[in-house]
């Protein structure tokens, strides 16, 4: 709900409030973001009161005390007397743009925006500025998601009358009136993906951006800002992310009075953009939220905003199939003869879909050569793919093709074809490859029409139930032969999202998932065109453990692709039980990655009952609640907890790193059951009632001591991971 008082702005959603006001100079003040208040009559007592001068900031003529370097702002331009960072730097004729309050329309229209939004708000809000010097507009669009708790933001600027430079844009701006933070950004690289750092907020930057053309893996664009005592469970917590999957930048300032500044948006560290007269430019749209519960309570608000208003519609509460990939399996060794062998048995043990990733085109036989010729191998496909895909649906198995369509290959018939279509300056030397390879330039039409006819085709000719659309390079060289330096990225991304558009509109039925040498590009953006995503290439439990319970702060469980992959493991030659790279992978999306040509029977046996009881976990999976019981960064132990819409089944994870000698299990108190009924845990044999579950928390028998042993003990050794079922007793 918005109300509009007295030029207050006065949003809700089920349980918060964000008030922001026009003040007298027509700057926008904001006044408050948490708990829901409700509506006021008066709203004085948001307000700084302030009679005197505040030494040494600025301030507009004729009122000494509007301390403009420590008013919180809705959003702040360069120039304006406001020494921090600020959210928009543009300029006509030499002039910098500065913004007053013009009006505001309440709607629900979606605007011309190119970039990937979230759907079906409650209601927006959108707020017009305007530069009266330049007549240059600025839209402040909010839009409103009630359910979830969450607000989006995203800011249009239009050009007046004369040519517009603008070097920064950023799609959020939060002010807030205290000093008492910290930030806990998602960092890694390759294989390590998303792993949680906090730092302390104090006088000066933290900067959490991207440079590599993505999102990236070293710096997800989900980002908190908490009290310092907040944890999983309390401290007022505020979450944000942007939905955009290019370079990325959230900062967060203290400034010396006392005040918090949040920005986000597309990094301007590179970005240029000249706009013609009247011409208008649309940033990405980035989302916040915030609740009282800690990081649990924004990881639920951000699940629900990415399962009822990211992903596609048409994939929202739809169980996932269970899928069996043949990278680890042959890599790219692949045949038609092996991949059919494979399938017989992965049909046998209960997988639903048969994934031919790298190696199936062109003359790809590593990972020198062929991207971007996209037709079939027939040396190891002589009967075509429309061969493979029949008789893989003949089995009752649904097929899935490997794609990295902005990629191209030197060595490649499309290189030669279009040497120009590169990304970069081909008569630099060194050149700067990544896996051997070169990014096409997705800011020109025709190489979008390529791509888009390419997989087109594809998807027509083959049967495609499927396809993982993988991103092997980070970009380096941004010179375009059409589009200016400072916008190559955006246009890029942009473009991007043109291909997926088109690809995925007009085949809505074909599952998409999204990787990038596995997690380097895990985003909303992409996760509005594709409703899961691989989200590491490291499926050693120990590993995969740390990177979802990281991916878990932002993204749902139901969004994340794991797969049980061979022992040893081929990212750190580490060995675990088959139930614990189980219990883990089940925690999400699973699948398989695994050579079943060399598994013993009593293997394809372990396999086909972990993916049995994985069909009956997967059924809670969407609308799941997700709760992290334990900060697994900082404990030996993980334990995640995932409770059904109706709050009849639960499913609770526990993984133990290292065991030592006479260890305790942990009693863990669980949240979001039934506290009225009476559960009974079916692994352990014993009921509790959820009042008893959730304040004295569930005792997990005895762990073995290391040389005594009983029947009826734990069995936690090194690397363990365990679920527990919890079903009410009817
Ligand atoms: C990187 C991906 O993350 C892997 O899963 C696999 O698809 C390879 N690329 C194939 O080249």
């Amino acid at each position: 709900m918005i109300q509009v008082k007295d030029n207050v702005f006065h949003i809700n959603t089920k349980n918060t409030s964000y008030i922001f006001a026009v003040t007298k100079y027509g700057d926008l003040q904001q006044l408050y973001y948490g708990e829901k208040i409700e509506f006021q009559q008066d709203y004085k007592a948001f307000f700084q009161k302030r009679k005197l001068l505040l030494v040494s900031t600025l301030y507009p003529e004729y009122d000494v005390a509007y301390g403009i370097d420590d008013m919180c702002f809705e959003y702040s331009f360069a120039g304006n007397g406001d020494m921090r960072e600020s959210a928009c730097y543009a300029s006509s004729n030499n002039q910098l743009s500065c913004f007053q309050y013009d009006k505001y329309t309440i709607s629900n229209k979606q605007n011309n925006n190119p970039n990937p939004l979230a759907h079906n708000e409650t209601e927006s809000l959108t707020i017009y500025l305007k530069d009266k010097l330049n007549g240059v507009k600025l839209s402040l669009v909010y839009r409103i998601f009630n359910d979830c708790d969450c607000i989006t933001r995203s800011v249009c600027i239009t050009a007046g009358n004369s040519k517009l430079n603008i070097k920064r844009l950023m799609s959020l701006q939060l002010d807030l009136g205290r000093c008492d933070l910290k930030a806990i950004t998602f960092n890694g690289a390759w294989s390590r993906e998303r792993q949680k750092q906090e730092q302390l907020l104090t006088c000066g930057k933290i900067v959490n951006d991207s440079l590599s053309g993505a999102s990236s893996a070293r710096h997800n664009p989900f980002m908190m800002l908490a009290e310092q005592n907040a944890d999983n469970f309390s401290g007022n917590t505020f979450a944000f992310n942007l939905i955009y999957s290019g370079n990325h930048y959230e900062m967060a300032e203290v400034c010396p009075y006392g005040k918090t500044r949040f920005l986000s948006g597309i990094n301007p560290n590179g970005f240029e953009l000249f706009l013609a007269k009247n011409e208008s430019f649309y940033t990405p749209e980035a989302v916040m939220t915030y609740s009282d519960k800690g990081y649990n309570g924004v990881s639920n608000n951000m699940h629900n905003f990415v399962n009822k208003h990211i992903i596609p519609s048409k994939w929202q509460n739809k169980e996932k199939p269970i899928l069996l990939n043949s990278w680890e399996a042959m890599y790219f060794d692949i045949t038609e003869d092996k991949i059919f062998a494979l399938a017989d048995r992965a049909k046998s043990i209960g997988v639903e879909l048969l994934v031919v990733d790298d190696g199936w085109f062109g003359k790809r036989n590593d990972d020198t050569t062929s991207l971007g010729d996209w037709y079939v191998n027939t040396t190891k496909f002589p009967h075509g793919m429309r061969y493979v895909a029949d008789k893989l649906h003949n089995m009752g198995l649904k097929f899935g093709l490997w794609f990295e369509p902005e990629m191209i290959s030197k060595n490649s018939e499309l290189f030669k074809a279009h040497p120009d279509w590169v990304l970069g300056n081909l008569d630099r030397q060194p050149l700067i490859l990544g896996r051997n390879q070169f990014v096409l330039d997705l800011s020109r039409k025709e190489v979008q029409e390529y791509i888009i006819n390419a997989l087109l085709t594809c998807i027509e000719d083959f049967g495609i139930d499927y396809i993982k659309w993988d991103f092997n390079r980070m970009l380096s060289d941004l010179s375009s032969k059409v589009t200016p330096l400072g916008m190559a990225n955006h246009n890029y991304v942009l473009g991007l999202y043109a291909i997926l558009r088109a690809v995925t509109t007009k085949h809505p039925d074909v599952l998409f998932e999204l990787c990038a040498s596995g997690g380097a590009r895990f985003d909303l953006g992409m996760l509005c065109f594709m409703p899961i995503g691989w989200v590491s290439d490291n499926t050693d439990v120990l590993s995969r453990v740390s990177i979802q319970e990281g991916t878990s702060y932002g993204y749902p469980p139901s969004v994340m692709c794991n797969h049980i992959s061979i022992c040893p493991n081929h990212q750190t030659k580490r060995s675990t039980a088959l139930q614990s790279r189980f219990s883990v992978a089940a925690c999400g999306v699973m699948g398989l990655q695994y050579n079943l040509m060399k598994c013993s029977d009593d293997e394809l046996f372990e396999l086909k009952k972990v993916i049995e009881k994985y069909k009956k976990i997967r059924k809670i999976l969407n609308g799941a609640e997700f709760y992290r019981l334990i900060d697994g960064f900082n404990d030996n132990f993980n334990s995640w907890l995932m409770v059904s819409e109706n709050k009849g089944t639960a499913y609770l994870m526990l993984f133990q790193k290292l065991f030592s000698p006479v260890n305790n299990i942990p009693k863990m108190k669980l949240v979001g059951l039934n506290k009225n009924v009476v559960y009974s845990i079916e692994e352990l044999g014993m009921q509790a009632t959820g009042e008893v579950l959730m304040k004295n928390g569930l005792i997990l028998p005895q762990n073995f001591m290391g040389n005594e042993k009983h029947p009826e003990m734990s069995d936690f050794s090194d690397f363990t991971a365990r679920i527990y079922t919890l079903k009410v007793l009817s």
